[in-house]
């Protein structure tokens, strides 16, 4: 056997500090510096910078990826020499997608900008040092003159913006197949009640309907039960966003608890292993005729040619009229990125009046913008448009990353998926008790709805 020579051991030896060295610049440049501090100006030069984006997000369902291609197109059409790499995660709101991102950063290896939930969701990333601030974006683009209040709150963290929305999803809508109610005679409009609609279920499975009410995978459920607890009241849902539902008996969380089990026995027992838009899909086949999902299901019945007030149509669901549950799409400048220049021009381009009325009009969503052309936007919409403005409350949702620390979430649609399986309402209050007691320290946000 030959021993290495010492000209080949100097040159490994030498290898291995460069690649230490690389390693630890790589780390040094994601978890330096403090965020209050930090702008979303990088280190790296123009000379140095190659002309690409990388993005990540999860809109994989057909009307989706027609709405970030459309976004993507506004981009292009400004800055016709970046080379753009889109990267889908499929698995709706975000939980597929996530982990894929934080091991991206971990390593060193964030994109330029991904797709995350306004609020609570950007806390570990806050957390962890890897947003940059982004005030200056918020200034140069004129945004807080045409954003919302309560949005404009769910983009900042102590007092400093670290993202921008590209769009208002409404989470408290409950969708149906026109023609099926018409056939039985069924007044979408008289459906103000939870049991209005069990009476409307009762009447479509006498007539042969078996499963009335679609319903998805267990963050699909969980967005129907968080919605029964707004119907409870609005300051009920604040209190149990600020984690101060922690009585495993709280009247008003059994209730809701109860009107739940109660939908469950109109829904699909092969729940579990749907996708929300295979939801949508079977209402759209009329296998079914209801389902609570947010408006990103106005997306799926367009793209298929259905119309709205036609074919198909939407309810606000029971309790919650007058009431705005927010689901918020932001991106944002993630520290150490290597194409820094061109993570700001997207983040620009998704902010911007154009931007958004390329991208929600086929999303199903209204534009975060006050200044949006309505033009351009569908019947239910233009419904959306005129319900935020008139909303009495807004209610951010936790199933969709905003209201609650990402802990009490995961732990809510665990929670979520065994009640689905096992109907224990005793043992789901007492769950959601406990698992907001033991996360209690991680509410540093104190909503006022
Ligand atoms: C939500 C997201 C929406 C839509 C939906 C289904 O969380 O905010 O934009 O994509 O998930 O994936």
């Amino acid at each position: 056997m030959h021993l290495m020579s010492t000209r080949v051991k100097i040159v490994i030896f030498v290898v291995i500090v460069l690649a230490l060295a690389g390693t630890s610049i790589l780390f040094y440049r994601f978890f330096s510096g403090n965020n209050q501090s930090s702008s979303s100006k990088s280190q790296i030069t123009p000379q140095q910078e190659v002309n690409a984006l990388t993005i990540y997000d999860w809109w994989t369902s057909p009307s989706e990826s027609t709405a970030i291609h459309d976004l993507i197109n506004v981009f292009e059409a400004q800055y016709p020499d970046v080379a753009i790499a889109a990267s889908p995660v499929t698995g709706g709101a975000g939980f597929n997608m996530m982990p894929v991102v934080s091991s991206l950063a971990a390593a060193g290896q964030a994109p330029d900008a991904f797709q995350m939930h306004a609020g609570y969701e950007a806390r570990p990333y806050f957390d962890a040092g890897l947003l940059s601030q982004i005030d200056d974006i918020w200034s140069s683009q004129g945004l807080k003159q045409v954003m919302p209040d309560i949005i404009q709150q769910m983009c900042q963290f102590d007092g400093h913006f670290y993202s921008v929305p590209v769009d208002v999803h409404r989470s408290n809508v409950i969708w149906y197949n026109k023609k099926i109610l018409d056939r039985y005679h069924i007044d979408p409009a008289t459906l103000t009640t939870w049991n209005a609609l069990f009476s409307a279920a009762d009447k479509l499975r006498a007539n042969g309907i078996s499963t009335p009410i679609q319903m998805g995978e267990s963050w699909t459920a969980a967005q129907v039960f968080e919605t029964m607890v707004a119907g409870e009241g609005i300051d009920f849902y604040q209190d149990w966003i600020n984690g101060k539902v922690t009585s495993s008996d709280d009247p008003k969380m059994i209730d809701a608890l109860k009107t739940f089990k109660k939908y469950l026995s109109y829904t699909n027992s092969d729940s579990g292993s749907l996708t929300w838009d295979a939801a949508v899909d079977r209402v759209v086949k009329e296998q079914g005729a209801f389902d609570l999902m947010g408006d990103w299901a106005d997306g799926e019945f367009k793209l298929v040619g259905m119309q709205y007030g036609k074919d198909y149509g939407s309810i606000v669901a029971p309790g919650t009229q007058g009431v705005y549950g927010l689901v918020v799409d932001t991106f944002q400048h993630p520290k150490g990125i290597s194409h820094p220049t061109n993570s700001d021009r997207w983040l620009e381009v998704v902010a911007s009046r154009a931007g958004q009325d390329a991208f929600n009009p086929a999303k199903g969503s209204i534009s975060s913008r006050s200044d949006s052309d309505a033009t351009k936007y569908d019947t239910y919409q233009r419904s959306a448009m005129s319900d935020f403005k008139s909303a009495s409350h807004y209610f951010p949702s936790v199933t969709n990353g905003s209201g609650a620390p990402r802990e009490f979430e995961l732990n809510y649609i665990a929670i979520m998926g065994n009640f689905v399986a096992d109907q224990n309402i005793l043992k789901a209050a007492d769950a959601m008790a406990s698992t907001t007691f033991k996360t209690l320290s991680d509410y540093n946000r104190v909503w006022s709805l």
